[in-house]
């Protein structure tokens, strides 16, 4: 579940904290994360697999902000790491070294020196020359280099081919048939030591059974590694588990469900099981608020031109990702009234009538767990957020219950000039005008993180809340911090004319 919800003001609160508010103090873009949905969602799946020695490596790139690291080290979290930019977040928010797995097809020497300097958990190895880099880096430094053999087990993780990543035709992981050719070699260089297994098959995993596909193939490998005289102490499987990003869709596994499966798996061994989770954990906890600028009529199509682009949230452009976007405030001052958003233009398909439904029930939008009536109230039902209606107004909106009535359909668009610069296209929402606050749902994972200066759009800023209480976990940038580390060719004439 997560913590962003519509209060009895008809205005989207994260926690305790209402959103307009944040948009106020510290403008838009902005992302908003919310700390009880992070601490739950890595309680829950800590949780799931609790029967069985293991230990959650939170995968780093999904999220790299030095406070939701630091939430995450308190929990006990270790790290899943990709560069040694990364190790640095992680050490520096402590994690301790000896819970980091280094990931990535493409270490460097110098990121390997720096990890074993570190002394870090251990490496996920993706092939036979990094296997010799890592051996000679280890030899050099007088170490021993952990070395798990990240195996491709040729599995169709059924998911976006950019985050797919457990095929044989993919950049990653050793070919599982070739794993204990390798595993032969590393046993004979001094400086390694093989203890474990690693698999990654994709992301945004939305079906177990690709990954229990994947397991049963690291089993009997590990099996075979005991033949051969190995002492595989660690299985790691990656992280993966899908989130609901579409109110329209069936919900991902439970952490729970994937828990359960692993562990009938391990009954009767003895190796620590490792996890590498990153949008579960993440990924709901976020919310990217903008704020509408424009509404474009064209002969086409309505564009809603937001402030947000695809420099702030690429998942949308580079995946076709679906984000739900839902207004901040369900409910306007019309002279000085609270009445629901605008009851206007109907649209006919059934998409929208869904859409509706989900716009009107932010609830919806949860994950991992059926929610805890201890947690924050539900959500409110419609119907308490609309003033009694006045017979004499003749602009008195018609029933919006109606989820015909609610809908405009639109492309959420961003500024940015490429025509991939779009949130969403063809989205029945309700009828915003310029200032309207949107939220765009499902941020927390890969979306910061993801973000760039294309455009010379300065980078949002980040907000952590937690209860009533929020701040500004990383400012928005400055034009000065965006050209900061350029400098002029000294051949080049001061102030710019010829
Ligand atoms: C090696 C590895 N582990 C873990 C993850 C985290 O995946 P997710 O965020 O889907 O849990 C990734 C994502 O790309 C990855 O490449």
């Amino acid at each position: 579940m997560h913590h962003f919800e519509y209060g009895s003001n008809g205005s989207m609160s994260a926690e305790g904290v209402d959103l307009e508010r944040i948009a106020e103090a510290v403008g838009t873009p902005t992302y908003v994360y919310s700390e009880a949905t992070i601490r739950r969602h890595f309680a829950v799946y800590d949780e799931a697999f609790s029967g069985h020695p293991h230990l959650i490596c939170y995968a780093v790139k999904a999220n790299t902000n030095a406070s939701i690291l630091r939430i995450l080290a308190e929990m006990g979290a270790g790290a899943d790491i990709v560069s040694e930019g990364e190790l640095f977040r992680a050490l520096r928010a402590g994690i301790p070294a000896d819970r980091i797995v280094f990931s990535g097809v493409g270490k460097t020497a110098r990121e390997m020196a720096v990890a074993l300097d570190a002394g870090i958990l251990a490496f996920n190895v993706e092939s036979e020359p990094e296997l010799h880099l890592l051996a000679e880096v280890a030899r050099e430094r007088r170490r021993t280099a952990h070395v798990s053999l990240r195996v491709n087990p040729d599995v169709d993780a059924k998911t976006h081919p950019y985050i797919s990543t457990g095929l044989r035709e993919s950049k990653f992981g050793i070919p599982i048939g070739d794993a204990r050719r390798i595993a032969a070699m590393a046993k004979d260089m001094a400086s390694l030591d093989v203890v474990g297994v690693d698999c990654h098959i994709g992301s945004q995993l939305t079906s177990l059974a690709p990954i229990m596909e994947a397991l049963d193939s690291v089993l009997a490998l590990v099996d075979a590694l005991a033949v051969d005289g190995h002492h595989i102490r660690e299985i790691d499987l990656g992280g993966g588990l899908g989130i609901p990003y579409d109110a329209k869709k069936a919900n991902p596994p439970l952490p729970r469900e994937l828990g359960a499966g692993v562990i009938e798996r391990f009954r009767g061994r003895s190796e620590r099981i490792i996890l590498e989770p990153g949008r579960v954990i993440v990924g709901n906890a976020g919310v990217l608020l903008t704020r509408v600028l424009f509404v474009k009529q064209t002969p086409d199509r309505t564009f809603v031109v937001v402030d947000a682009a695809m420099n702030d949230l690429m998942r949308p452009a580079l995946y076709q990702a679906h984000h739900e976007i839902l207004p901040i405030r369900r409910v306007r001052q019309v002279g000085g009234v609270a009445r629901p958003v605008e009851v206007s233009v109907a649209s006919a398909d059934a998409p929208a009538a869904e859409s509706a439904r989900a716009v009107e029930s932010v609830g919806l939008h949860e994950s991992l767990e059926p929610r805890d009536p201890q947690d924050l109230q539900e959500p409110k039902d419609p119907q308490d957020l609309q003033e009694p209606k006045d017979p004499q107004d003749p602009q008195d909106p018609q029933d919006p219950q109606d989820p015909q009535e609610l809908l405009h359909v639109v492309d959420v668009v961003g500024p940015i000039c490429e025509s991939s610069d779009a949130f969403a296209r063809q989205r029945a929402l309700p009828k915003v005008e310029p200032g309207d606050l949107l939220g765009i749902m499902s941020a927390g994972a890969y979306g910061f993180s993801m973000a760039s200066t294309y455009n010379s759009r300065p980078r949002a800023a980040e907000v952590l809340v937690r209860g009533e209480a929020f701040h500004v976990i990383r400012d928005r940038e400055s034009l000065e911090a965006l050209v900061a580390s350029e400098s002029f060719a000294p051949w080049l004439n001061e102030g710019g004319a010829a």
